[in-house]
């Protein structure tokens, strides 16, 4: 089964690019660059990788994502997850960014933008891969500065396929971002956004009600109410589950308390993903080995949530059905 779940032809749908900086490539870039890191060691880096919670993880993602600078450093970010999705057997991905971690440290959209870009130009010719980009907003910062974030992507639209919205969830419900979501909207974009990750699962019902989204970047506190799982499964909406990080920043206390399964059993469209996979200890594939291991899945439930990606990926019809 593992040789299987490794072969199959897989699609990740929830995947921030920042979260791929591997620690050897931070010492790289930050030597390149002239930064001073706090840390000393790779394995210095790596124990510091011990968070209790989302806001314990997201300050240390924060600071690794400083010794980004150059258009070159995003490329070189991009390419080498695009190296791992060879290596997991993804044919397709869809990348979140997180502009304004980097506008706000005077990095232009542009150098940010054109570096993720071509890399992913290099892996569909080079590798294969397909591939959209998504660019999140980050919550904890107020809706006025995602409008101008909104407002630099126009030049790059055709670059962009989504928006997303991340970061700090407990204090920042979506209705917060209301009216930069109608205006994406009205603009053509897909939507989507991080809900029910440890925040609420009325935070799912907000998303969808308020915000209008295609799908849930996680969405596991779904599960702790019936009429919403109800609601999920009528009108089978996507939900971009990440065990490993799920587990790494303590939303379940280990991988047999996950629920996936019992959602997937429920008739949910739930798909397995990565998040950042440099933080939380693996790619695609150790995600599926973690839950196949833990919660007793069966070749059907594999295929079951490969097909899923697809079928709620923003690929083409024609794609999708060349994929399936
Ligand atoms: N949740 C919220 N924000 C994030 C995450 C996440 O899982 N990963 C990167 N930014
Ligand atoms: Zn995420």
């Amino acid at each position: 089964m593992i040789e299987f779940i490794n072969k199959i032809p897989k699609a990740e749908l929830h995947l921030h690019i920042e979260g791929t900086l591997e620690p050897k490539l931070m010492f790289e870039l930050a030597k390149r660059n002239n930064i001073k890191l706090e840390y000393k060691s790779i394995e210095e880096i790596k124990e510091a990788y011990n968070f209790t919670n989302l806001q314990s993880f997201l300050d240390i993602y924060y600071s690794g994502a400083k010794v980004l600078i150059t258009e070159q450093d995003f490329y070189d970010l991009t390419f080498e997850y695009l190296l791992r999705c060879k290596e997991n057997s993804i044919i397709h991905t869809e990348i979140f960014f997180d502009p304004q971690t980097h506008t706000s440290r005077n990095i232009e959209f542009k150098t940010i933008i054109n570096g993720i870009t071509n890399a992913l130009e290099d892996g569909k010719n080079e590798l294969g891969i397909s591939s959209k980009l998504i660019m999140c907003f980050l919550r904890h910062l107020s809706q006025e500065d995602a409008f101008k974030t909104l407002e630099q992507a126009s030049k790059f639209k055709e670059k962009i396929i989504g928006i997303g919205l991340d970061s700090s969830e407990i204090g920042n419900p979506p209705s917060k971002f209301k009216e930069v979501y109608e205006e994406a909207k009205r603009l053509g974009f897909m939507l989507v956004a991080h809900a029910g990750e440890e925040g609420s699962y009325k935070f799912i019902i907000d998303a969808l009600d308020i915000l209008k989204v295609n799908r849930i970047d996680h969405g596991v506190q779904a599960f702790y109410n019936n009429e919403l799982m109800q609601r999920l499964k009528e009108e089978q909406i996507a939900l971009t589950v990440c065990p490993l990080s799920n587990t790494k920043l303590k939303v379940f206390e280990n991988m047999k308390q996950h629920t996936i399964k019992q959602m997937l059993d429920f008739g949910l469209n739930v798909t397995v993903n990565s998040d950042d996979p440099a933080y939380f200890g693996g790619y695609l594939n150790d995600n599926f080995h973690a839950i196949y291991k833990n919660l007793d899945l069966s070749k059907e439930d594999i295929i079951t949530l490969v097909k899923n990606s697809f079928n709620s990926s923003f690929i083409s019809k024609e794609l999708k059905k060349e994929y399936l």
